[in-house]
Formats: C-alpha cells, sequence, structure tokens
C-alpha cells in the first residue's frame, strides 16, 4: 500500500481481474495508444496489447526501466523496441494509487509521436512562414514611418544649428516622439526670439555707435579691448584687428593709457585735452571712466574732437580784436583832430580840413557798424530771400551809374556784356545789387586810372554766371581763397581808407543764401576776376 499510495487516482473499487483488463483496453482506446496497467509485485494487471488469459504470461514488469523510474515515484519516460507489439515504443509509467494497481504504462508507437511532433513542427512552421512576412512588413512599415520622422526632426534640428529657425511646415503626432519634438521646437523658437532681440538690440547699439562722432572705447578688466567705435578707431589710429589686444600695446597716446589704467584702478579722472589724428592740429578731449562689464569690471573712454569748436572761438577771439582794431584806428584819429583843435584854434581853413578828416573817419566807422550790422543779420539768418524776376543788365547799370563818380574819377571804362538767354533770373535784387555793387567797387578801387572792368551774365547749364573782371593787379595765389574771410586784405597798409574788409564776406554770405557759389581768381591777362554762379531756377 505505502508504494501506491503516492499514484494515480484510478478507479479504486469495482475494478478487479477481468475488469482491470477491460478498463486497459477502453483506457487505450480513448488515447489510441496501448495501456499496461502493472501491480505493486510486477505482474501485468491489464493490458489492451494483450487479451486474459495471455496477460499470465507477460514478464515481470517490475525491471521495466520506465517502471523501474515509477517506482520511484517519478514518470518514467524511455525509449524501446517492444518485443510485445514489435515496434519502437515511447513507454511512459506513472505510480497509481490502487490496491490491485502499482503503475500505470503508457505505450505509443513512435511513428505514431514523429507523426504528431511533425504534423506540429509542420504546423509551426506554417504558422512561422504566414507570420514572419506580416511580421517583417509591419516591423518595417513601422520603423520606415519612424524613421522618417525621426529624420524629419534630425534636419528641422540640422536647420536650427545652421541658424534657420523658421517653424518646421509640417505637424507633430500625438505621440511621445511628438511630444519631444514639439519641446524640442518650442524651446528653439523661444531661444530664437531671444536671440532675435539680442540681435537687434547689438544692430541698434552698433547703429548708434558707429554713428557717434564721439570715439567710444571699452577695455574689459585684463586690460584688453572689447569695443571700439569707427571715430575712435580713426582718431587713435587702429583697426579692427586692434580688438582683444591689450590697451596698453595698441594706443600709442601715453595720455590714452594713463586715464584708461587709472579708470580700471575704479577711479574717474578729469576730462583731458590733447591733440590726436594724423595731423596734430586737431585737438581731443578725452574722458575715461570706471565701467561694469560681464565679466567683472573695464573702462570706457569717450573722445570729443573739440577741433571746430576750438577754431570757431578763435575765429570769434580775432574777430572781436579785429573789430576793436578796425573802430579805434578811425577812433583814435578823431580824437587826435578834435584835441588839436581844442588845443590851438586856427585858421578858417585849417579848421575846415581838419573837421574833413574826422568827417572822413566818422564815415569809415559808420560802414563799418553797418556792415558788422549787416554780416550780424546774416549770421542770424534775419534776412530773408525776397525772390523775383529780375533783369540782371538793370542791376549792372544801377551799380554803374552809383559808382560812375568813382569810375570817372579814375577814367576807367566799364563794359557791360549780358548773354541774352541770363537776361532775367530769380534773385532777390537788393540782394544782387549788393553782391554786385562790392565787387565793381572793389574793380574799381584796386585797379589803377584807366583801367577797364568788365561786367558779364550768362547761362551755364541751370545756372547763372555773373562775372566780374578788371584790369588792375590781380590777388595774390595764396589769398584768392582768403579774401572772403572777415576783415581780410592782401595788404594792410596799401588798404584803402574807405574799405572795411567786410565786403567779400557780406558778398560771399549773400551768394550763399541764393544756394550759389562765389570764387576768386585772376584772369589770363592779369586782373582779378570774381565769378557769382546762382541757380538759373528758383527752386534749384
Ligand atoms: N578786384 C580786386 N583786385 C585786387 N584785389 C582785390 C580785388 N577785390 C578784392 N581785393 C582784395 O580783397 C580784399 C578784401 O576785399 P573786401 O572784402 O571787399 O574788403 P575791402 O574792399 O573793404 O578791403 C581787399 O582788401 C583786396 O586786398
Ligand atoms: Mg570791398
Amino acid at each position: 500500500m505505502g508504494a501506491t499510495r503516492r499514484g494515480a487516482d484510478v478507479h479504486r473499487t469495482a475494478i478487479t481481474g477481468l475488469a482491470i483488463d477491460a478498463e486497459a483496453d477502453r483506457l487505450a482506446q480513448a488515447i489510441d495508444g496501448r495501456i499496461t496497467l502493472v501491480h505493486a509485485d510486477g505482474r501485468v494487471v491489464g493490458d489492451s496489447s494483450v487479451d486474459g488469459p495471455e496477460l499470465a504470461s507477460l514478464d515481470n514488469h517490475l525491471e521495466r526501466p520506465e517502471v523501474r523510474i515509477a517506482r520511484e515515484g517519478q514518470v518514467g519516460v524511455v525509449e524501446r523496441y517492444s518485443t510485445t507489439v514489435l515496434a519502437d515504443m515511447l513507454y511512459a509509467a506513472v505510480p497509481a494509487r490502487h490496491p490491485e494497481i502499482a503503475y500505470v504504462r503508457v505505450a505509443l508507437p513512435l511513428t505514431t509521436v514523429t507523426r504528431q511532433v511533425t504534423r506540429i513542427g509542420a504546423a509551426a512552421l506554417l504558422a512561422f512562414a504566414l507570420a514572419a512576412p506580416v511580421a517583417i512588413g509591419l516591423a518595417w512599415l513601422s520603423s520606415a514611418l519612424l524613421s522618417r520622422r525621426v529624420q524629419a526632426i534630425a534636419s528641422a534640428a540640422r536647420r536650427y544649428g545652421a541658424g534657420d529657425i523658421r517653424r518646421p511646415s509640417h505637424d507633430y503626432a500625438n505621440d511621445e516622439l511628438g511630444d519631444v519634438a514639439r519641446v524640442l521646437d518650442a524651446s528653439v523658437q523661444d531661444l530664437g526670439r531671444r536671440a532675435e532681440e539680442l540681435a537687434r538690440d547689438r544692430a541698434q547699439m552698433e547703429a548708434i555707435l558707429s554713428g557717434m562722432v564721439e570715439g567710444v572705447l571699452i577695455v574689459n578688466r585684463q586690460g584688453r579691448l572689447q569695443l571700439v567705435n569707427r571715430a575712435a578707431e580713426e582718431m587713435l589710429n587702429v583697426d579692427a584687428s586692434a580688438l582683444g589686444r591689450l590697451y596698453l600695446e595698441v594706443i600709442r597716446h601715453p595720455d590714452i593709457s594713463a586715464q584708461l589704467t587709472t579708470a580700471l584702478g575704479g577711479e574717474t579722472s578729469p576730462p583731458h585735452e590733447l591733440p590726436l589724428g594724423r595731423d596734430a592740429s586737431r585737438s581731443f578731449v578725452a574722458r575715461a571712466a570706471p565701467v561694469s562689464l560681464a565679466g567683472g569690471g573695464g573702462a570706457i573712454l569717450v573722445l570729443h574732437d573739440i577741433t571746430d569748436l576750438r577754431r570757431a572761438d578763435q575765429v570769434r577771439r580775432d574777430f572781436v580784436a579785429n573789430v576793436s582794431h578796425e573802430l579805434r584806428t578811425p577812433l583814435t584819429a578823431i580824437r587826435g583832430y578834435v584835441e588839436a583843435l581844442i588845443d590851438e584854434p586856427s585858421d578858417a581853413d585849417h579848421t575846415r580840413h581838419f573837421l574833413d578828416i574826422i568827417a572822413r573817419h566818422a564815415g569809415r566807422m559808420e560802414r563799418l557798424v553797418t556792415d558788422l550790422l549787416r554780416l550780424a543779420r546774416l549770421d542770424a539768418n534775419q534776412e530773408p530771400l525776397e525772390i523775383t524776376n529780375c533783369d540782371i543788365e538793370r542791376i549792372f547799370r544801377t551799380v554803374v551809374t552809383d559808382l560812375t563818380p568813382s569810375i570817372a574819377a579814375k577814367e576807367q571804362h566799364v563794359t557791360m556784356v549780358v548773354a541774352p538767354e541770363a537776361g532775367v533770373v530769380p534773385v532777390d535784387p537788393t540782394k544782387l545789387h549788393d553782391i554786385i555793387r562790392n565787387l565793381v567797387e572793389n574793380a574799381v578801387n584796386y585797379s589803377p586810372e584807366r583801367a577797364s572792368v568788365y561786367l558779364e551774365a550768362h547761362h551755364r547749364s541751370g545756372w547763372v554766371e555773373i562775372v566780374v573782371s578788371d584790369s588792375g593787379p590781380g590777388i595774390p595765389p595764396a589769398d584768392l581763397t582768403r579774401v572772403f574771410e572777415r576783415f581780410y586784405r592782401v595788404d594792410k597798409a596799401r588798404a584803402r581808407p574807405g574799405g572795411t574788409g567786410l565786403g567779400l564776406a557780406i558778398v560771399r554770405h549773400l551768394v550763399e543764401l541764393h544756394g550759389g557759389t562765389v570764387k576768386a581768381e585772376n584772369g589770363a591777362e592779369g586782373g582779378a576776376r570774381f565769378t557769382v554762379t546762382l541757380p538759373a531756377q528758383p527752386d534749384a
């Protein structure tokens, strides 16, 4: 009983003897194999292949290899040639819990097993053959789809990397990959916006810096040049290659270097005036101050070109000195003669002579003040242009008539030539009269007796040229441009007491007010030649 207690649960009760053998037959039929039921002592008590009476002739089965394994409580599976059924068989034996049956053995001809295994194999192969292409196809399809999307994302990323941050035209799908791509895209767009803002700010700053007339220069804490605008490049005679280098190496002006050194030390030095540039005639004011830069401290230097300021200042000073001098000369004379008259009263002729001199000097002073006031009005833009169509020849005639006493006194000869197309020009008549009068007056005054004075007007491609020339001594070439300066006279000693030295300055002012130009030359056959060019159309 102990050996069978662990076996399979076969019908316990009613089966005995023939019934057991019949049961073996029934089971064998159900599984289409051979069933052998073995008693605990090794006797075969039932077998589907052997019938009742022959059962007793069967060998003791205890030593059969599969039963031996079953006796140890396991499932014994063995392949062997059966002498009973005369075929290769697969045996499987298990212990059973039954009073008559200790072991149940199933035997299947190996051919059946092989056939079944082959059938299963074939079915598996068929299933594989059917499934594999579909699986491969699906895998290829999904990997191709995936790879195309990854490619698209990669190409967008490459485009972003190259600086083109236009949004990709396709929409990302609603899965994890799409999320990744969207997040990537959004952050790139955000970065792009910021980069754009930065670039805009930078461009703005660069435009301001390069448009500035002041030179600007920035060095970092290490003393390396971080920024040099165009004006500073020119003033300090450095180029763009100076960026990143030490200012002590690049800037050859000890004053500026010293200022930067002070500023890098955290202190602001007082503005310093110094000559700079290719011609040392220009003056600059340099001012350096410490600044805080992204990478720490630094210094900024600003250079102002004050040459024009200085020059204007000088001109003003000279002008005041000239005016004082010009006024003092007649004043001194007047005072001298007045004192002489007071001190020693003399005869009527003498007195008359003195009074004439006084009157002449007073007249000169008056002309001087008149011219000065006129220039002041012109400087202040207080003489607006009143343009009308004027007959040039008439203006010529008026001027010559005005000056006839002087011309006649020197027996000079005046020639007027007005080209027909230059007859009528749009100008301010009083101003053109003053221009021509000043020029003719000079020609008469600075030319000797019996000299010739020429007045011409002609048309030249949209402009009217008025030329006043004479057969006098002309003007030394070096003075040709300077004669238009205030109080400039070629020869101070020779200067007529009547002249103020302001006539040509007023002429230039009036001509420029018309949008024209005036120049002084010497004629081919000697003599001075003044050419006034005025626009022939009012709005030209
Ligand atoms: N036609 C000319 N011939 C020679 N010198 C001239 C002539 N016109 C002008 N100049 C020179 O130019 C100087 C400036 O002329 P202007 O401004 O009219 O002053 P002013 O006649 O009062 O001296 C004159 O002093 C003179 O030396
Ligand atoms: Mg004059």
